[in-house]
C-alpha cells in the first residue's frame, strides 16, 4: 500500500548559527518591530476528528503518513526549547495539535512547562486548544498539572450538523460535557471557538450565542481562512465578522469592548445586559498581522513564523546535534530578527499570489491553529 507524504512543502535545513552569540535579553523584535511573545507548540499531528475544513477524510485517510513517534519532539526537547523561548520574551504558551489530548502523558509536559517563569518572575499563560472530545475525562488532571485555561473548538449545537462537520461521529454532548468539566476544574476562562462557514453553519451563530451567553465561557467566531491546501477554501464561504455581530445584535444588543492587548486575535464585544462577552476573529476581512507576536513550533520541531508559511526552521536538527543552549538561543534570535511574514495583510496582492505559485502551505493540523 502506498504511503502518502504529508502535504507540506518544506525544504528547511537546520539553521546556521553565525559566530556572534546572542544571549536572551527578554525581548526580541522582528523586521517589523513585532516582539516575540507567544509560542504555539503542536504536540501531535493526529486528530480523532476529520473536520472538513481542516483534515478532510479524503486526504487524511488510512493511507495518510502521520509522523512516526521518533520524529516527534520529546517532552525534554520541548521543555528545553520552551525555556529558551521564554528567556527571549515568550509569555504565553499554547499547546495545539492535531488534537493535543491525544499525546500520551501530556500532563507530564504541562507539569514541566508550568514551572517556567518569565525573566521578571511571572508565571506563563499556559493554555491548550482542544476539540473537547477527551476533555471531560482529562480536565481535572490537566488543571492539577498546572494548565491555566483551555480553548475548545465547537462549530455547531445541532447534532446532525456537528457530526457532519467533524465527520467522525462525535456528538455535541461530548464537547459540551467537556466544556462543563473544564469550567468545573477551574480552567478559566474557557473559550469556545466556532469557525463560521457561510452556507454550512452560519445558521448556528445565534443558537451558539444564546447557549453560551451568561455561561462564563467566551464564545469566539472565526472567519474561515484559506489555511493549508487541502480544504478547497473559497471566499464565498467566508462570512465577515461584521455580519456575525449584526446577526447576534438583532437578538442580544452588543457594545464593543477594549482589547486586552494589541496582539489579541479577537475583537471583543460585550452583551449590553452584562451577561458576558463574545469575540470575533477576522483574519480575512481585518488582518491582524501588524501586531502578530506568534511563533509556531511543529510536532517535529520546525519553527514557523506564520500560519501561512510554506517552510519552517529545523530546530530539532539543532537539538539533536551537539548544539549548546547558547547556540540554539542565538539561532532562535536570528530567525525571529529576520521575520517579515504578514500573509493575511498581503492576501490577494501580487506578492501573495507569486508566493502561492512557489509552494504549498503547511497544513493547520500540522502546526496547530
Ligand atoms: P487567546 O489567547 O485565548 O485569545 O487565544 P488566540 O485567539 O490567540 O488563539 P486561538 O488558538 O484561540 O486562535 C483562534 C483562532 O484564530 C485560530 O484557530 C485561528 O483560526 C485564528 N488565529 C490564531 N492565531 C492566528 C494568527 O497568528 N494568524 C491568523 N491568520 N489567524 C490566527
Ligand atoms: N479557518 C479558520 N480556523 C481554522 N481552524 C482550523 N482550520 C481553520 C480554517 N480553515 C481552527 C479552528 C479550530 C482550530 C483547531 O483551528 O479554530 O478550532
Ligand atoms: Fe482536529 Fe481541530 Fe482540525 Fe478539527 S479543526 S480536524 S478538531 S485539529
Ligand atoms: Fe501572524 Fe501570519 Fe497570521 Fe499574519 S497571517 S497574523 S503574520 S500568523
Amino acid at each position: 500500500m502506498s504511503r502518502r507524504i504529508i502535504p507540506v512543502a518544506d525544504f528547511s535545513a537546520a539553521p546556521i548559527v553565525s559566530g556572534r552569540m546572542q544571549a536572551p535579553s527578554g525581548v526580541l523584535h522582528d523586521t517589523l518591530s513585532r516582539p516575540l511573545r507567544d509560542l504555539r507548540i503542536s504536540v501531535t499531528d493526529r486528530c480523532n476528528f476529520r473536520c472538513v475544513y481542516c483534515m478532510p477524510r479524503a486526504v487524511f485517510d488510512k493511507d495518510y503518513a502521520f509522523l512516526p513517534h521518533s520524529a516527534l519532539l520529546s517532552f525534554e526537547e520541548i521543555e528545553r526549547l520552551a525555556r529558551l523561548f521564554v528567556a527571549h520574551g515568550v509569555e504565553k504558551i499554547r499547546l495545539t495539535g492535531g488534537e493535543p489530548l491525544l499525546r500520551k502523558n501530556l500532563e507530564f509536559l504541562i507539569e514541566r512547562l508550568a514551572q517556567l517563569t518569565t525573566p521578571t518572575g511571572r508565571p506563563l499563560d499556559l493554555t491548550l486548544t482542544t476539540n473537547g472530545s477527551l476533555l471531560e475525562r482529562k480536565a481535572r488532571s490537566l488543571r492539577d498539572a498546572g494548565l491555566t485555561r483551555v480553548t475548545v473548538s465547537l462549530d455547531a449545537l445541532d447534532d446532525t450538523l456537528f457530526r457532519r462537520m467533524n465527520d467522525a461521529d462525535f456528538s455535541v454532548a461530548d464537547v459540551v460535557n467537556g466544556i462543563a468539566a473544564a469550567q468545573a476544574a477551574g480552567l478559566a476562562p474557557v473559550k469556545v471557538n466556532m469557525v463560521v462557514k457561510h452556507g454550512t453553519n452560519d445558521g448556528e451563530i445565534v443558537p451558539m450565542a444564546r447557549h453560551f451567553k451568561g455561561s462564563g465561557a467566551v464564545l469566539r467566531f472565526i472567519e474561515y481562512m484559506d489555511v493549508g491546501t487541502s480544504n478547497g477554501w473559497n471566499m464565498t464561504e467566508v462570512l465577515p465578522s461584521a455580519d456575525v455581530i449584526t446577526r447576534i445584535a438583532e437578538h442580544f444588543p452588543l457594545a464593543p469592548l477594549e482589547a486586552h492587548s494589541p496582539a489579541e486575535t479577537a475583537q471583543r464585544w460585550g452583551y449590553v445586559d452584562g451577561s458576558g462577552e463574545i469575540g470575533v476573529i477576522s483574519s480575512v476581512t481585518r488582518a491582524f498581522c501588524g501586531d502578530c507576536t506568534r511563533a509556531r513550533l511543529s510536532t517535529e520541531g520546525k519553527l514557523y513564523l506564520c500560519l501561512f508559511a510554506s517552510s519552517g526552521h529545523d530546530l530539532r536538527a539543532l537539538l539533536r546535534s551537539s548544539a549548546s543552549d547558547a547556540e540554539i538561543a542565538t539561532a532562535v534570535a536570528e530567525i525571529w530578527q529576520g521575520r517579515s511574514d504578514r500573509y493575511s495583510q498581503l492576501r490577494g496582492s501580487q506578492a501573495a499570489e507569486a508566493r502561492e505559485k512557489s509552494g504549498r502551505r503547511v497544513e493547520m493540523s500540522y502546526i496547530g491553529g
